[in-house]
């Protein structure tokens, strides 16, 4: 029996977070089981499909700006265009009505359908955005993974918490758990395929709960450090409210789960952090990284600062500075604060001028700088664990990986390390990331 997209190639753009990459992987599977092959090029494809991320205005003005460079190539080959993801959730019917023209919309509760909707692709459009309430299992043999040595295995979706500024909760829906035994078995079979790290992927993940037996992340997370196979194992977005000593107990515990967590701050200011209903003070926050520091003193964070909130002052914006001197992150993300429809804080005034919030960026992100290489010099000298990811465009030897503690480290070595370990000699650094030589290779 031909297959129902026999013959097509097909090409995902992806925009968003990690979310996102790991439900584009779904999507290349599902159209892969449907028959349709991974095209060389966009120019090469029968059906592309552009996953969309919702979370600031500028994530959706980049998909749009990629779309709208699709004009040209409707008018040469006949292609079908999906558009998936959080922004295809949010705006639904009025991407139909969008240049150049859109043949389906499908939310991210809905791409097991997708290979049926893109066979049938009746004109005038389709939209797909129902949600479940409950988990959809797309499972191992429904994915096309594009990273050769780590994994993502997703164990929840949606989002209950409700921060103000944030468009997930309605994109995304409420807070849905995969069965544990689904999330072990996915670990384990990733082990089997030679996959050196996993990372258990969430909106907030300290919020798992197993549905059949109610047990927590920090039971997931232990049970998951045992599989065999797997030497690295992460996890993300936690949210600080709900990770508890329960979590960093079991981080300090077992060797395989990586120090290092991400733990999104927003906001360094108790007032603004109340504004955003994060659910949590400054002191609340540090009292966390304390604990984690005391167990484990060679942790490294990361976190994400929204600047220019509705009212943020010039004094809490020196408190998300105070605070990275305070902390010692390994790396941030930062972002301007961008009005999201639906949100509660997109009832407040925007009243940060668009020139205050640029300039609290640059400020921001300058005094991260200069801590990160000040954090990365004391490296130099060491020897640091690397999982090689990837090769040197520049050749001769140049491969880039990663640290346990999530560093970039470039380096050199004497033979192919992609999905192997590295003992790496650090020799010098930038503020982003290490550079050095392969002191020994491992499996
Ligand atoms: N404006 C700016 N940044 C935002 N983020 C989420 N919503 C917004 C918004 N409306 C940031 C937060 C979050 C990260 C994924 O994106 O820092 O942790
Ligand atoms: Fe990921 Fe949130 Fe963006 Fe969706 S809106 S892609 S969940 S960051």
């Amino acid at each position: 029996m031909t297959k129902a997209l026999e013959g097509s190639r097909f090409f995902i753009k992806t925009f968003g977070c990690q979310m996102n990459e790991n439900d584009s992987e779904h999507i290349a599977g599902l159209l892969a089981g449907a028959g349709a092959a991974k095209a060389a090029s966009l120019e090469n494809s029968d059906i592309i499909i552009i996953n969309t991320c919702a979370v600031r205005a500028k994530s959706e003005e980049k998909a749009d700006s990629f779309l709208g460079r699709l004009s040209a190539l409707q008018k040469k080959r006949d292609v079908v265009i999906a558009i998936a993801g959080c922004s295809a959730q949010l705006r639904r019917g009025e991407l139909l009505r969008r240049k150049p023209r859109i043949d389906l919309v499908v939310g991210p509760g809905r791409y097991h359908e997708l290979p049926a909707l893109v066979a049938e692709r009746g004109s005038g459009g389709r939209v797909a955005t129902g949600r479940s309430r409950a988990w959809r299992e797309m499972g191992p043999d429904a994915t096309l993974r594009e990273d050769p040595s780590s994994a993502y295995v997703p164990i929840m979706e949606g989002c209950d918490n409700f921060c103000a500024y944030c468009v997930v909760p309605f994109v995304r829906g409420r807070e849905k758990c995969r069965p544990m035994e689904r999330v072990l078995a996915e670990v384990a079979d990733a082990g089997t395929r030679g996959y050196k790290e996993v990372q258990l992927l969430g909106q907030n993940v300290n919020s798992y709960r197993d549905p059949g037996t109610g047990a927590g992340f920090a039971e997931l997370l232990d049970l998951v450090s045992r599989v065999g196979g797997i030497a690295w194992i992460r996890f993300l977005t936690s949210h600080p409210r709900d990770l508890g000593p329960e979590i960093a107990r079991v981080m300090a515990n077992r060797p395989t789960v990586c120090r290092q967590l991400h733990l999104p701050l927003q906001s360094g200011s108790s007032a603004v952090l109340g504004r955003m209903n994060r659910g949590y003070t400054r002191t609340g926050y540090m009292e966390k990284i304390t604990m984690l520091k005391d167990l484990m003193p060679d942790i490294r964070l990361s976190t994400d600062i929204i600047v220019g909130y509705p009212g943020e002052t010039e004094a809490d914006f020196e408190e998300s500075l105070s605070a990275l001197d305070e902390v010692g992150f390994d790396n941030i993300f930062s972002f301007r604060y961008s009005p999201r429809p639906r949100t509660a804080a997109a009832k407040l005034p925007d009243d940060v001028p668009p020139e205050v919030k640029r300039r609290r960026l640059i400020v921001l992100q300058d005094r991260q700088k200069r801590l990160q290489l000040e954090r990365n010099r004391s490296s130099v000298g060491t020897v640091v664990r690397v999982l090689g990811t990837g090769v040197s465009r520049k050749g001769g030897g140049r491969f880039t990986g990663r640290s346990e503690g999530s560093q970039v480290v470039n380096f050199t070595a004497p033979e192919d390390v992609r999905g192997r370990f590295v003992d790496v000699l650090i020799t010098d650094c930038g503020p982003y990331s290490l550079i050095g030589e392969a002191a020994g290779t491992g499996r």
